[in-house]
C-alpha cells in the first residue's frame, strides 16, 4: 500500500464508527477528504455534517451531504480528521491545511475524536512539524517574538489567509516534551486565535494506515 492507499484505507475504516442518524463532524486534509467520499455510503443513515472548513463544506455539498452550521446543532457524537503528527498519548499536531480553530471548536464539541491517519503520521515527540499558529493579523509580531522566547522559530505562511480572515506562523524547531502545558502557553498570549497542538483535547481513537492495514490505537 502506498500512501494515499495508507489514509483511504483509515479515512473508510471511521465509517463504522458514525452512529445512525447523527450529524458528523468533518475534518480537513487529504486523508478527511476520503472520509468525506465515502460518506455517500452511509448517507441514508446519516443527517448530515459539520464541516472544519469551507474546503470541506463544500465537498460535501457536491456529494449532497446536508452540511450544518455547527451552531444549529446539539451534539457531534463523532468527528472524523487528520493529523501532521500523532503521538502515542493520541495528542496532536494539526492545521497544515490552516484549518485549526475551526478543527479545535468542532472537536470540542464531538463526544468522540476519530483521528485517521497513515502511518507516517505516528511519532514518539510532537514537534518536529513546524506548529501552526493563528493568530490576528495586527499581533503577528508581537506573537513572533514571544514565540521565540518560548525556543520556537516563527515563519509566516506566506499568501494564505485562515477560513476566519487571520494568519499562520509555522513554528520550526519545537521538541515538545509537555503538549498540554505549551498548548496553554501559547493559547495565553495575547493575539493568538488557537495554536495546532490538540492536546487538552486529544484524539479518542486512531485508525492508522500500515502497510498490514489499519491498526485501531487508543
Ligand atoms: C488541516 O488544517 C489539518 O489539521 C489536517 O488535518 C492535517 O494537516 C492532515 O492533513 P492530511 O490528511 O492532508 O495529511
Amino acid at each position: 500500500m502506498n500512501q494515499n492507499e495508507m489514509k483511504q484505507a483509515a479515512a473508510e475504516a471511521a465509517l463504522a464508527f458514525v452512529p445512525d442518524d447523527c450529524i458528523v463532524g468533518v475534518g480537513t486534509g487529504s486523508t478527511a477528504n476520503y472520509f468525506i467520499d465515502a460518506l455517500p455510503r452511509i448517507q441514508a443513515r446519516i443527517q448530515g455534517a459539520v464541516a472544519s472548513s469551507e474546503a470541506s463544506a463544500e465537498r460535501l455539498k457536491k456529494l449532497g451531504i446536508p452540511v450544518y452550521d455547527l451552531n444549529a446543532v446539539d451534539r457531534i457524537p463523532v468527528y472524523v480528521d487528520g493529523a501532521d503528527e500523532i503521538n502515542h498519548y493520541l495528542q496532536m499536531i494539526k492545521g497544515g491545511g490552516g484549518a485549526l480553530t475551526r478543527e479545535k471548536i468542532v472537536a470540542e464539541v464531538a463526544e468522540q475524536f476519530i483521528c485517521v491517519a497513515d502511518e507516517s503520521k505516528l511519532v514518539s515527540v510532537l514537534g518536529k512539524f513546524p506548529l501552526p499558529v493563528e493568530v490576528i493579523p495586527m499581533a503577528r509580531s508581537l506573537v513572533a517574538r514571544k514565540l521565540v522566547l518560548l525556543g520556537g522559530r516563527p515563519v509566516l505562511r506566506e499568501g494564505f489567509v485562515t477560513d476566519n480572515g487571520n494568519l499562520i506562523l509555522d513554528v520550526h524547531g519545537l521538541s515538545i516534551a509537555e503538549a498540554s502545558k505549551l498548548e496553554g502557553e501559547i493559547n495565553q498570549m495575547v493575539g493568538v486565535v488557537t495554536n495546532g497542538l490538540f492536546a487538552r483535547r486529544r484524539a479518542d481513537v486512531l485508525l492508522l494506515g500500515t502497510a498490514a492495514g489499519v491498526k485501531e490505537m487508543r
